[in-house]
């Protein structure tokens, strides 16, 4: 019996912290959505042909994560990995690419002419293993903030425009390190 008010007590308890979970993992993937949607306005604006990515669309059936070079977690939908290189992607990296939180895998290399500044958003990646953005025009420093990429295994910026000095936290926290590449 006392068992048994228990559940009745706990019941709808339980169903409220489902479907909370359940809407802040919808919020996540509109989220998601919106964070790509913004990532190819910004990437796509350098005068390059107008028809790059024409898989992403908000009408295609699969939804984000059957669009090129996005691949999603098998749990919850979220993106693990953007990779573009050699797409003919000639505007900037936006800053919401700092939105997609689930990302381990970003690969930009050989587009040429992707330029502007890396986003200091970049540091909200915490999952990010592997950043490969060689190949292209980004100028500016190397953004303190990636420092916070704390899983970074490899992370290649050879043949880019960059300069500056490498921010000393770079060193002190980016443990995992295995690969780095910064050549001009
Ligand atoms: C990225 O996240 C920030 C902070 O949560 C939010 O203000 C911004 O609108 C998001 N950007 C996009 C394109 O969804
Ligand atoms: C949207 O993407 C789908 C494939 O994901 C494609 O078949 C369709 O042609 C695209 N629509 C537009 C307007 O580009
Ligand atoms: C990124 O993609 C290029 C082209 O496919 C590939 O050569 C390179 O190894 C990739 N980068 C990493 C770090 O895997
Ligand atoms: C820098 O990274 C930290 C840690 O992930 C994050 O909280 C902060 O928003 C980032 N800064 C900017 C300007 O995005």
């Amino acid at each position: 019996m006392a068992m048994r008010s228990a559940s009745l007590v706990l019941l709808p308890l339980l169903l409220c912290a489902s479907l909370s979970s359940i809407s802040t993992l919808v919020a996540a993937q509109a989220g998601d959505e919106a964070a790509l949607l913004a990532f190819k306005a910004a990437a796509v604006s350098g005068g390059g042909h107008d028809n790059l990515l024409p898989s992403w669309n908000t009408t295609s059936t699969g939804g984000f994560c059957t669009w090129e070079g996005v691949r999603c977690g098998a749990r919850h939908r979220r993106v693990v990995a953007l990779s573009l290189p050699s797409h003919g992607l000639t505007g900037t990296l936006s800053p919401a690419i700092g939105n997609l939180t689930f990302l381990r895998e970003l690969n930009l290399s050989y587009n040429n002419w992707l330029h502007g500044d890396i986003p200091e958003t970049i540091g909200r990646l915490v999952r990010l293993q592997m950043l490969d953005l060689s190949y292209n025009t980004f100028d500016g420093g190397l953004p303190a903030n990636l420092s916070f990429c704390v899983s970074l295994l490899v992370f290649n910026l050879r043949s880019n425009r960059l300069h500056g000095r490498v921010p000393v936290e770079l060193g002190n926290r980016l443990t995992s390190l295995q690969q780095l590449s910064l050549a001009k």
